[in-house]
């Protein structure tokens, strides 16, 4: 029975190829980051007021330009598709039912335009800069065509870090499926099944250009080795003149470099350390946070991600300042678990953890909440 996001993570791990649930579970080196931004939460606890008449709540708030039901949303992650069939389509169809958007990863097996087919609920779009910046130039304008009204260019992967469970199962030097690889997905008859039924899964957005090759796995490879390694605040600069609608960067995790993304024209930052998968022994998130939200002391809107399981999670975060909450892996393990459905459990699961967390504290709303801020958590004595 999935009755929390853990119980999702171990459904997900029964259904996936190891060599993929470890690719989403896993982080970089050591893994102490990936660690730090679930532990660093523990950090804060939160403040228990009585009496306060808590029999309506109202979850809804502002953020990223919208009046949104719930202080959450599915953040971009990369192959959705490779987690159920048509994954992409499923998240955002379930991310819809909850009355929130889907941010979709360039790293995605449906197109934009593919998913602006199936859905009609508000769609986010992550840019990866390329070296070829034809492949932004469309990207951009596929976002405009599909109706997006947020970009986020993800700042923290100009190169990725080594995850050493992909090194160990072979992850990253898969071009191609192997007679080994077919064997390993082999032991998870109902993932294969409904792989086959999806059809073979490929990058969207580069599927029609033959330089990437064929198969989800050689083009994802390709389009890695394509990643500009010398993206800069120029790149901001061009992307700013050339983006009409709002753009967020994401993977911020210090103070002067928020300050840097408000002065380049951002209109948010995403306080990310891309769950732990970058760089490794830096800091939490949630570790990061207040010091950046005090630096743009409210001139920058400051977006959260890194470690969110519980509703507690996502509680603190806003009561430290951030506008809104990006899911990551909570709402993938929903997805490799039970498809659409999967990610709709998780959505309501962690709606009504909030929920209940509100009211304990006394409190009726989110905006109760953010305007009660720091005060509504203690600091734990180290
Ligand atoms: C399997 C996986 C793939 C990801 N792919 C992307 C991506 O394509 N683009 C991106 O900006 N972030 C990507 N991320 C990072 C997430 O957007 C987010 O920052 C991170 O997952 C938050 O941490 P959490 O998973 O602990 O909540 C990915 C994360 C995971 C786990």
């Amino acid at each position: 029975m999935i009755v929390n996001v853990e119980d999702a993570r171990q459904a997900a791990r029964k259904r996936l190829p190891k060599i993929f649930f470890d690719y989403v579970d896993g982080g970089s080196f050591n893994e102490d980051t990936l660690r730090a931004n679930r532990a660093d939460f523990q950090r804060w606890t939160l403040v228990q007021r009585v009496l306060n008449d808590i029999s309506v709540r109202d979850l809804s708030t502002d953020f990223l330009g919208t009046r949104h039901p719930l202080p959450f949303m599915p953040g971009p992650v990369g192959f959705l598709g490779l987690y159920a069939g048509h994954g992409e389509i499923a998240a955002a169809r379930a991310a819809h039912a909850a009355g929130v958007p889907l941010c979709l990863s360039t790293f995605s097996i449906a197109s934009l335009g593919e998913l602006r087919a199936a859905t009609a609920g508000p769609l986010h779009f992550q840019l990866y800069v390329m070296s070829d910046r034809a492949i932004g130039d469309e990207l951009l304008a596929q976002a405009e065509a599909a109706g997006v009204d947020t970009l986020y260019l993800t700042v923290d992967t100009a190169i990725t870090g080594v995850r050493e469970r992909d090194v160990r199962n072979g992850f990253r030097a898969l071009t191609r499926i192997t007679p080994g690889l077919a064997l390993r997905l082999a032991a998870r008859p109902a993932w294969c099944l409904d792989m086959l039924r999806a059809g073979l899964p490929e990058v969207g957005a580069v599927k029609h250009r033959p330089g990437f090759g064929k198969g989800v796995l050689e083009q994802a490879g390709n389009l890695s080795r394509r990643i500009d390694t010398g993206l800069s605040w120029k790149d901001v600069d061009w992307l700013r003149g050339r983006w009409k609608g709002r753009l967020v960067l994401k993977g911020i995790l210090s103070p002067e470099d928020a300050l840097t993304a408000r002065a380049a024209g951002a209109d948010a930052i995403v306080v990310s350390n891309h769950g732990g998968r970058q760089l490794d022994a830096t800091s939490s998130t949630i570790a990061a946070l207040p010091g950046i939200a005090e630096a743009v002391g409210g001139s920058l809107e400051v977006l959260f991600d890194g470690g969110v399981r519980r509703g507690a999670d996502i509680v603190k975060a806003l009561a430290l300042g951030a506008s809104g909450v990006l899911l990551g892996r909570a709402y993938v393990y929903g997805l490799g678990a039970a498809g659409e459905a999967g990610v709709a459990r998780i959505l309501s699961h962690l709606a009504e953890e909030v929920s209940l967390t509100l009211a304990l504290m006394g409190l009726t709303s989110v905006d109760e909440l953010k305007a009660r801020g720091r005060t509504a958590l203690t600091a734990r004595a180290a």
